[in-house]
């Protein structure tokens, strides 16, 4: 199994230092090539199991099998080569360096990466319709150029997983239309895609659609 979350449990302290229980054993298996929906009200802890997800936070308990390695077991330097070689990450705010060029922002992972780039990034930026805009600084794209953007950042490095937390959030229905075409068409290239969203028209493109409630994914 690709992806194989077993048991795991996360809290956080909240203010009046009372623990607030997000992840309460949570199980979840995702096989190649899958494309899943996340959903659940806001603080359900979404972005907090796709965070597991992507290795940029750790469960308290429970295992985590990532292409059958461990997790828990890996270094800090192991780990951040392996979230760079295995995941793309798409974001809300597109979480864009706003000073720095699309092409600089399409490419940092690769800055990073001690793998060969075989996608070139004015391959990919063709493809997503901003090739024009290679030279230009991403504080002046819309919305949903900086999305597009964000995306040729999430694949320059031909990861396996591409894991998005609410990508049309902060976009208009034409826009987030476009770029769930694109997520569409990159799991039609054998991506797996993870994609946490609150809308149900996006989750009904997916393969799966589970909900976290309570702590609990069903
Ligand atoms: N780093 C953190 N420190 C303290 N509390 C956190 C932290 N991250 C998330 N939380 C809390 O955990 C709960 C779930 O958050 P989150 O996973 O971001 O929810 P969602 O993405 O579903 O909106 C919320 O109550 C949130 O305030
Ligand atoms: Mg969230």
């Amino acid at each position: 199994m690709p992806i194989k979350l077993t048991n795991i449990s996360k809290s956080f302290n909240g203010n009046s230092s009372n623990k607030i229980n997000v992840l309460k054993k949570i199980d979840l298996e995702i096989q190649d090539n899958d494309m899943v929906a996340i959903m659940g009200r806001s603080g359900a802890g979404k972005s907090t199991l796709l965070n597991i997800i992507g290795c940029l936070d750790s469960p308290d308990e429970g295992e985590y099998l990532l292409d059958g390695q461990d997790i828990s077991k890996l270094s800090n330097s192991n780990l951040s080569n392996l979230r760079n070689s295995k995941f793309g990450f798409i974001m809300q705010d597109f979480a864009l360096i706003e000073d720095e060029t699309v092409r600089h922002n399409i490419l940092l992972p690769t800055y990073f990466s001690r793998t060969k780039i075989n996608t070139s990034c004015e391959d990919l930026a063709k493809k997503l319709g901003i090739y024009k805009l290679l030279d230009t600084k991403a504080s002046l794209l819309s919305g949903g150029e900086k999305q597009r953007t964000a995306i040729a950042r999430a694949i320059i490095n031909d990861s396996k997983y591409i894991i998005a937390d609410e990508p049309t959030g902060a976009l208009d229905s034409v826009n987030a239309e476009m770029i769930m075409n694109i997520i569409s068409d990159l799991h039609k290239t054998g991506k797996t895609i993870i994609i946490v969203t609150h809308d149900i028209i996006i989750a009904e493109k997916c393969q799966r659609v589970l909900t976290i409630s309570d702590g609990h994914l069903d």
